[in-house]
């Protein structure tokens, strides 16, 4: 029998809606008894749902194939089997000193590694950059696509939804995953279909760990961001204009009337 290989992996699950982060430290110890078939692989895990670590907990599951049949959990505090082999090793392994080792992991080894992952990795936060805007206009019966995109944020998890007049729209919205950038940022879009009626109000919210408050973004008019590009260029023109013709007139007034003052 040979110790095949030892990995170590962290995952981070999310709970959309409390925005809870929760970690899990990983630590596969698996071991390859025949190469065609048998596997048997122990998991020690960590888990907590904040990093003051009150809900912090040690499992520890071992598997053969697929199935876990035996388990310390530190909630529970003893061995508990689940197959004919689990119930008998739980009951030898509770009697003995391997239980004692078990309920001292929670503390020497769970709450000693978690807060490291949390300062390190969980708690490092980047807010997203959100843009809000028409894909498609409403025209002819057609209704309007709007898109509402978050950038550059970071950990993945994120809550991308609307709300028409304060209340959460359910329908007609699709939404991407969560994408990876490749440079530990992500993207999310979601589009909402949406026929423009008068006074009404349309936002979108983003729930990220990076923003203890909901970031609202107010859909502002029904323009695609191209179109109010060019208006904001055609106005920022009139604008010049006005300003350089009031300073010429200014300057030929000045000199025509300065001409009438000198004697001549
Ligand atoms: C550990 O035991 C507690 C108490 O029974 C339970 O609430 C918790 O879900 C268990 N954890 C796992 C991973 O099974």
């Amino acid at each position: 029998m040979n110790w095949s290989s030892v990995s170590q992996t962290l995952s981070v699950v999310g709970c959309r809606d409390k925005m809870l982060l929760s970690l899990q430290l990983l630590l596969l110890l698996t071991l390859t008894i025949r190469t065609d078939g048998y596997y048997f692989y122990t998991r020690y895990e960590c888990s907590s749902s904040s990093s003051d670590l009150t809900d912090a907990e040690y499992i520890e599951t071992y598997h053969f194939n697929k199935d876990p049949f035996l388990r310390f959990n530190s909630t529970v505090g003893e061995y508990v089997g689940y197959t004919e082999l689990g119930v008998k090793n739980a009951e030898r392994w509770n009697k003995g000193s391997d239980v004692q080792q078990a309920r001292g992991e929670l503390e020497r080894y769970c709450k000693n590694n978690l807060p490291m992952l949390f300062s390190n990795i969980l708690e490092k936060t980047v807010k997203p950059r959100i843009k809000l805007v028409a894909e498609q206009q409403a025209s002819g019966g057609h209704p309007a696509m709007l898109m509402c995109s978050a950038y550059d944020f970071y950990p993945p998890v994120i809550d991308v939804y609307w709300l028409r007049n304060g209340e959460k729209v359910t329908s007609d919205v699709t939404a991407t995953e969560e994408m990876a950038d490749g440079d530990w940022y992500y993207q999310i879009h979601s589009h909402l279909e949406y026929t423009p009626t008068s006074g009404e109000k349309i936002s979108c919210v983003v729930e990220h760990a990076s923003s203890k408050e909901p970031i609202i973004i107010e859909w502002d008019g029904f323009l695609p961001e191209s179109e109010r590009n060019k208006i904001a260029i055609g106005a920022s023109g009139l604008v010049l204009g006005i300003i350089l013709s009031a300073a010429g007139f200014l300057y030929y007034k000045k000199k025509s009337s300065g001409r009438i003052l000198v004697p001549s």
